[in-house]
């Protein structure tokens, strides 16, 4: 595989990159990026990159994009020696748990979520003790701990799809309690939930979003159903992060509102220059930890190294291909 020079790689990050960062950062970047490239084929690496990450990773150095779905089956289906995953730790963990006879890097082992941290693996232990013959489905954004305790698990893509197909009446759904309460709206089956939130998606409210649509006419909002159950309720879209990005493609909508993490408007404008992406900007800190400096250093390094128990990874790996097999 031949490598870009350097002035196609500029060339190439002023396209995408236009508008969205300024000229003085492209030129910043374009060495490092340079270098990532370079070690990818020397070290037979491959770089995800969640929909959240900064555009100088999602358009600069990822080899894929997507949502933790898209990321996962990804992470399972490579056959680089390498995957350096820009995006959080759970995302990392869940790569390796799928693929355990590869190096998976994370470049900041910071990255974490507060979702993930917001339940013990000893919390759906006596959950499941208090439920006793319940199933129980745990979102991905949890620990490999948290998902060996589990008998599937889902993303924000497939949420609904694993709750149908699971057997029984009832459910143990952890742990983001916005996300249970608005698949609880879509199923006859009782979820037992658990009080997780995301940090980022907790702090929208629905006068926030009426104030947006009395000023921008014609404003299509969207939201993640991470967010509250009001706020879902007032958006006119709710979906993943990836069906977010294809709804925005596919809208006729010349004005959008994505409620979520505010940096995936960023990554997209370019490739939209007909809309208005009209902005709330809340970030994820833990995403914004990978940094394209800390991505060429990991790579260097081979570090920091994301490893799973062995036993924890296999009993992980068992909730994750559930989900797989199902959607
Ligand atoms: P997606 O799976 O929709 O990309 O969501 C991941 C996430 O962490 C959202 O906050
Ligand atoms: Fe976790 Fe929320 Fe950040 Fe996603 S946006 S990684 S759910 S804290």
């Amino acid at each position: 595989m031949t490598i870009e020079t350097m002035d196609a790689i500029r060339d190439r990050l002023g396209r995408v990159l236009e508008g969205i960062i300024p000229d003085f950062e492209i030129d910043l970047h374009a060495p490092i990026v340079r270098k990532i490239e370079e070690l990818k084929v020397e070290k037979s690496a491959i770089v995800l990159a969640h929909n959240y990450q900064v555009p100088e990773i999602f358009h600069g150095i990822a080899d894929f994009t997507g949502d933790s779905l898209a990321l996962a089956r990804k992470a399972a289906g490579t056959r680089a020696r390498i995957i350096v995953f820009c995006g959080v730790h759970f995302m990392a963990e869940t790569a390796k748990i799928l693929n355990p006879g590869r190096k998976v890097l994370l470049p900041d082992l910071e990255a974490g979520c507060s979702l993930a941290e917001s339940i013990s693996a000893q919390d759906v232990r006596d959950l499941r003790a208090s439920h006793p013959g319940v199933p129980a489905v745990c979102y991905i954004n949890t620990t490999a701990a948290v998902k060996a305790e589990c008998d599937a698990c889902c993303t924000s893509g497939n949420a609904l799809a694993v709750v149908e197909a699971m057997p029984g009446d009832e459910l143990i759904f952890i742990p983001d309690e916005y996300l249970t309460a608005n698949v609880q709206r879509q199923t006859k089956k009782r979820l037992i939930p658990w009080p997780g939130r995301c940090m980022v998606h907790e702090t929208f409210e629905v006068e926030m979003l009426r104030a947006y649509r009395l000023q921008f006419e014609g404003l299509e909002i969207l939201a993640h159903p991470e967010c509250s159950p009001e706020v879902v309720a007032e958006a006119d879209f709710c979906g993943s992060t990836s069906a977010m990005l294809e709804r925005v493609a596919r809208t006729p909508a010349k004005r959008v509102l994505l409620v979520t993490e505010c940096g995936m408007a960023d990554n997209i404008r370019n490739r939209h220059p007909d809309k208005e992406f009209v902005s709330s900007c809340t970030i994820c800190p833990h995403m914004k930890k990978i940094q394209l400096d800390k991505v060429l250093a990991s790579l260097e390094s081979e570090s920091p190294e994301i490893l799973v128990d062995e036993e924890v990874a296999r009993r992980a790996k068992l909730a994750v291909e559930r989900m797989l097999a199902i959607g």
